[in-house]
């Protein structure tokens, strides 16, 4: 009698497992049987790149985040100009900005000799990213796959729902808010600002005529102020590169939380999470900055609730054969 009950919720169980995976679940197994090196495969090209560009994982990362805010993870960023797609590659937030679109392709190109035609671009991006954040000496854990390619790509949208980093911290708060992330979200994501490099332009206004005050950015500790300074000179190249990480660069640790801390935020929406009193960020700043733990389980979590910012599943979209293109 036990035993048949026991069958009988199995059998539930298996059935709403099946619908569920059905309206547009993502699994970790989704590709264990249809192309079960898939991991191995994206970690070699990601390892290999890094070694000619240790920006790599923050390349790619970056596009993983860019994608998702854009019409869900859906591997539209990927898309170049065609007759019917206007290319999000093209948008301000990505526009001489966003990269690592040579490394997707190889990941692409390998998995297709493996696999062809079973994984997604946008599954490429969530799986590149989490090799990466690994890479650089941070939590590895289990990606939730089975996202399939749009058809179309979304400039308008990647203008409008990619945060800029002139934003206030309100701005930037409703701006995830909107994608479903709160304030543990925003603070754990923007950690992925602990790696990879920022361009003058993207920060300057902070060091000289803040906000069109004659002066910078009070929130700015004096001897970063003057480091940054040097790095970017008035009348100087707004293309000159930046570590968002002074401490550590090229490391995914928790030193982007510290920095905070000692008002040495690159962006102005990274020291605003900070240096805004009053705002429930400054708490979680302390807590991550307090414990690279801490971090790393939020970051994990916020990660795969990013991930599955709606997600095309089913027989909706296509596995696309070129991440540049569709079918
Ligand atoms: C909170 C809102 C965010 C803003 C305003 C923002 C803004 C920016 C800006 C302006 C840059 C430099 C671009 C350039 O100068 O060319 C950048 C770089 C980067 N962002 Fe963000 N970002 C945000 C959140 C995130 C999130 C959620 C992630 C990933 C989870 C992320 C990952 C990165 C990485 C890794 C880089 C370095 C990329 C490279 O070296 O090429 N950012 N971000
Ligand atoms: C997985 O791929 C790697 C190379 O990327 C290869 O060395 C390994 O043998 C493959 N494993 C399987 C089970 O195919
Ligand atoms: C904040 O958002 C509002 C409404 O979208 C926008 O008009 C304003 O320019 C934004 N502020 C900044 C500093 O970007
Ligand atoms: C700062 O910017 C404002 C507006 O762009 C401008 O009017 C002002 O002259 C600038 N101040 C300095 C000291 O450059």
């Amino acid at each position: 009698m036990a035993e048949l009950q026991l069958v009988v919720v199995a059998v539930l169980f298996s059935i709403a497992s099946f619908l569920l995976g059905c309206n547009g679940q993502l699994t970790e197994t989704f590709y264990s049987s249809s192309c079960p090196n898939v991991s191995t495969v994206v970690r070699n090209i990601v390892e290999q790149a890094q070694q000619n560009d240790v920006r790599t994982g923050a390349k790619l990362i970056r596009l993983h985040f860019h994608d998702c805010f854009v019409d869900g993870c859906d591997g539209s960023i990927l898309l170049d100009n065609a007759n019917g797609i206007e290319s999000e590659k093209d948008a301000n937030p990505n526009r001489d900005s966003a990269d690592g679109f040579g490394v997707v392709d190889d990941i692409k190109t390998a998995l297709e000799n493996v696999c062809p035609g079973v994984v997604s671009c946008a599954d490429i991006l969530a799986l590149a990213s989490q090799i990466s954040v690994t890479l650089g000496g941070g939590p590895s854990w289990e990606v939730p796959v089975g996202r399939r390619d749009s058809r179309t790509a979304n400039r308008e949208g990647a203008n409008s729902e990619l945060p800029s980093p002139f934003e206030t911290l309100d701005n930037i708060t409703s701006m995830f808010s909107a994608k479903g992330l709160d304030s543990t979200d925003l603070v754990a994501l923007s950690g992925a600002h602990t790696f990879g490099r920022a361009k003058c332009r993207s920060f300057s206004q902070r060091l000289y005529n803040f906000s069109s005050t004659g002066n910078p950015d009070p929130s700015i500790d004096s001897a970063y102020l003057d480091t940054l300074r040097q790095t970017c000179p008035q009348g100087g190249s707004d293309a000159t590169l930046a570590n968002l990480d002074p401490s550590t660069p090229n490391d995914f640790d928790n030193n982007y939380f510290t920095n905070l801390q000692s008002n040495r935020g690159l962006l102005q929406t990274d020291q605003e999470l900070f240096s805004t009193s009053g705002a429930d960020t400054v708490a979680i700043v302390n807590r991550f900055g307090n414990s690279q733990a801490e971090f790393f389980t939020a970051f994990v979590q916020s990660m795969i609730k990013m991930g599955n910012i709606s997600p095309l599943t089913g027989s909706n979209g296509e596995i696309r054969a070129d991440c540049k293109r569709v079918n």
